[in-house]
This record gives structure tokens, C-alpha cells and sequence, in this order.
């Protein structure tokens, strides 16, 4: 069993391609000083992503990094790795980030990269998740905070919440209600790494008690 990290105020990044509603929550969750953490740095893959606005409004650093100006993906996330040096970053969260990550990132924030997915993993992975729960007939489904590792939606998992799939629910209202869920789960999550508490054993994740 391994400890991830101590406790103490977390230096976080984010990172987002679209609206950002998972970066609002934790910023405040930090507002209301349920989440002891400063977010350092925004990043973004996609140029319009309405969570670069949301970011710089805040007066957190935000940047556009575009992956198509680097050769591959090591060279890429070597770029963000160093801006996330820069500002001391200790913990990474993805919230819709959507893209895999790679050595680079990974070697560099070993168990230190989450990642929040709208479903009960390991159902439905990958994209378009809610839609999947509701062609499935699944009656209920959730979201899961995990850490992030090499394969798509597979490390190991923190947290889960569950909601009801109702019969006549569509992609949009399962999201809506399953993204109520989110905003609740994952600066939880993080406080359990601001206070010490993660250890991994294997790919099981254990929270100490308090
Ligand atoms: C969320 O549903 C999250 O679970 C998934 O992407 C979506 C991001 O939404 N990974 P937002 O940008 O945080 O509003």
C-alpha cells in the first residue's frame, strides 16, 4: 500500500477542452474553502473552449495550447509539463479534457492526474458515455472520479455517485442530472489528496479514515 501524497494545500492544474462547468465547481469549492487548493493554470486543447474565458475572469493563467504545433504527443505534453513545473503544480485535474494522455504527463505526475467520467466505470468509457447508458437501458448510472492511466477511462477509481436512468430519460436530461453529481464528487475527491488520505494498492484506492 502506497500513500500518494502528503497532506497540504494542493497546487492544481486544470485541464479542459470545452464549457468548464467542473472547473466552476472546484473554484468554488476553493471559494468556500471546502477545497484546500490554489489552481495555478488552465489548459486548454481547443481555442474556443468557453473554460479559458471562465479561467481568465478568475485571474487564473489560461492558455490554448494547440497539439497540432508539436510533432507528436511527447513533445506536446513536454510543453505542458514544463508550464505546470513553472507554477510549483503538485496535482492535475482533467474536466473534459478530451484527449488520452501519454508517458510524458503520466511519468511526470505518476497517480497525480484525475479525471471525472459521466458514468459507473468500467461501463461505458470513451465518448458519449450518458447516451450509451440510455440506449443500454441501464437503470442507474453515475459518475466516477479516477485516476488517470494509460488506458481510456480505466485507472483506478476514487469516488462514484449513482443516479437513477428513468424510461423516458434522454441524452441531455440523464447528463444534466449526472453532472449534478460531478460538481459534488470532485473537489471531494481532491480534498481527500489536499488532506493525505489516497493510498494505492494496486489499482484499489483506499481513503484513511480522519
Ligand atoms: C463532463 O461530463 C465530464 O464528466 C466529462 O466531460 C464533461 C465536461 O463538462 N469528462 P464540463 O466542461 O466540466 O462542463
Amino acid at each position: 500500500m502506497m500513500k500518494i501524497m502528503e497532506s497540504g494545500k494542493l497546487n492544481l492544474a486544470v485541464l479542459a477542452s470545452g464549457r468548464g462547468s467542473n472547473f466552476d465547481a472546484l473554484c468554488r469549492a476553493i471559494e468556500q474553502k471546502d477545497l484546500e487548493a490554489e489552481i495555478k493554470i488552465l489548459i486548454s486543447d481547443k481555442k474556443d473552449a468557453a473554460s479559458l474565458v471562465k479561467a481568465r475572469r478568475r485571474g487564473i493563467d489560461a492558455f490554448y495550447i494547440p497539439p497540432r504545433n508539436y510533432r507528436n504527443r511527447d513533445e506536446y505534453e513536454a510543453v505542458i509539463v514544463e508550464k505546470l513545473r513553472e507554477r510549483g503544480v503538485n496535482i492535475v485535474a482533467l474536466a473534459g479534457y478530451m484527449r488520452l494522455v501519454g508517458k510524458v504527463f503520466l511519468d511526470a505526475y505518476k497517480n497525480r492526474i484525475l479525471n471525472i467520467h459521466p458514468a459507473l466505470l468500467p461501463s461505458f468509457p470513451g465518448l458519449h458515455a450518458q447516451k450509451q447508458a440510455v440506449e443500454y437501458g441501464v437503470r442507474y448510472s453515475g459518475c466516477t472520479v479516477h485516476i488517470v492511466d494509460e488506458g481510456m477511462d480505466t485507472g483506478p477509481i476514487v469516488m462514484q455517485s449513482v443516479v437513477p436512468v428513468y424510461q423516458d430519460d434522454t441524452e441531455e436530461s440523464l447528463a444534466e442530472r449526472i453532472l449534478a453529481e460531478e460538481h459534488k464528487i470532485y473537489w471531494r475527491s481532491l480534498q481527500y489528496f489536499a488532506e493525505g488520505r489516497v493510498y494505492l494498492d494496486g489499482r484499489k484506492v483506499y481513503i484513511a479514515e480522519k
